[in-house]
């Protein structure tokens, strides 16, 4: 059967953004979370704390966060080691997200380490951010297909997401970082995770949209029993770091889909409509959702 309701984790201003040419200014980035927020969002991933040289795109998280610490949501923030928790800590983060990669290569590409010096960089963050009190998201990338490794091994995938919930990750996010994945494919990832003893309710799937998969890819995680969905306002985002991601599941394609079904999400398909729309003329490019098209030409 289906979830009666799912939460969100909206990750457009940071998946999405990190990922535009064009540099958006402060101050409007804080406005587009201020409105993701107020069209419902309870979850809204705010931007990372990462090597400005890295992600050039979010090298103000130091300017926006004293902007948004009245929004209404939960406002986690994407760190990698302990320079940047003692940077999300110093500007009064709540949550953070590690980042771990199921493969070698997008391991080296994204974070200049091995998938064994990568957990070991998050180890230190992830128990320093548990002593002040902080949730950590662990994502891992790359769960169903690399660009330089082919088809990841299911074995592979499931094997890292143990070991982030084992160093203390209370959830884990499963990206399809190039959106190779179908629906199969997800129900044999989920079912050897929960094999494992990765149970769904620590869970999330983060599906991009590069084959045109990723709201059967969705559907088919949600009737495993998955109800947390990553999403980005508008379709924004793609991977600076993985050539051929494209953008990620659009959060009103989502909501569409989930209005349908019946199932809540507290999200106002209208307001949040208008918030992409808005966001796609700063960027100069309209948004690529097929509903937030749709809604807006009516
Ligand atoms: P490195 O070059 O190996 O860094 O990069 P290092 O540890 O050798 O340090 C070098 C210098 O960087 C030092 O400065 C550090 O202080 C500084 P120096 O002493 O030379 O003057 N430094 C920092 N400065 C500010 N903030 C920091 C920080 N850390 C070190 N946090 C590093 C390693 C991890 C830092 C780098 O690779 C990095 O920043 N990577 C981030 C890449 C990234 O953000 N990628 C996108 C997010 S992941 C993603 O999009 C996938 C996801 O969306 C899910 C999916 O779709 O799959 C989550
Ligand atoms: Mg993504």
């Amino acid at each position: 059967g289906l979830p009666t309701r799912v939460r969100i984790h909206e990750v457009g201003p940071r998946d999405g953004l990190q990922n535009e040419k064009a540099l958006v200014p402060v101050a409007i980035k804080a406005e587009f979370i201020r409105r993701l927020a107020e069209a419902g969002l309870t979850t809204i991933e705010a931007t990372s704390f990462v090597h400005p040289k890295w992600v050039p795109q979010l090298a103000d998280a130091e300017e926006l966060m004293p902007l948004i610490d009245d929004v209404a949501a939960r406002l986690p923030v994407l760190v990698p080691n302990e320079r940047g928790l003692d940077r999300a800590l110093a500007l009064g983060a709540r949550e953070i997200a590690v980042f771990a990669s199921a493969t070698e290569s997008f391991a080296k590409a994204n974070l200049n380490r091995t998938v064994d010096g990568a957990l070991e960089m998050f180890e230190p963050v992830v128990a320093k951010a548990e002593d002040a009190g902080v949730a950590v998201r662990g994502y891992l990338s790359m769960c169903f297909g690399d660009p330089w490794e082919g088809q990841v091994p299911v074995s592979q995938t499931v094997s890292v997401s143990r070991r982030l919930l084992d160093m203390g990750c209370a959830e884990i996010s499963l990206g399809d970082t190039i959106g190779v994945a179908t629906p199969g494919h997800v129900r044999e990832l989920l079912a050897a995770l929960n094999e494992a003893g990765v149970m769904n309710d620590r869970l999330a799937v983060h599906f991009h949209d590069t084959y045109g998969q990723a709201l059967a890819n969705t559907l088919a995680a949600l009737q495993h029993g998955v109800t947390t969905v990553d999403a980005s306002a508008g379709g924004l985002g793609g991977c600076p770091y993985a050539k051929s991601a494209t953008g990620n599941l659009a959060t009103e394609d989502l909501v569409w889909m989930l209005d349908g079904l019946g199932i809540e999400t507290g999200v106002d398909i209208g307001r949040l409509t208008a918030t992409s729309v808005w966001m796609a003329r700063h960027l100069g490019r309209p948004s690529p959702s097929r509903t937030v098209r749709a809604l807006s030409q009516k």
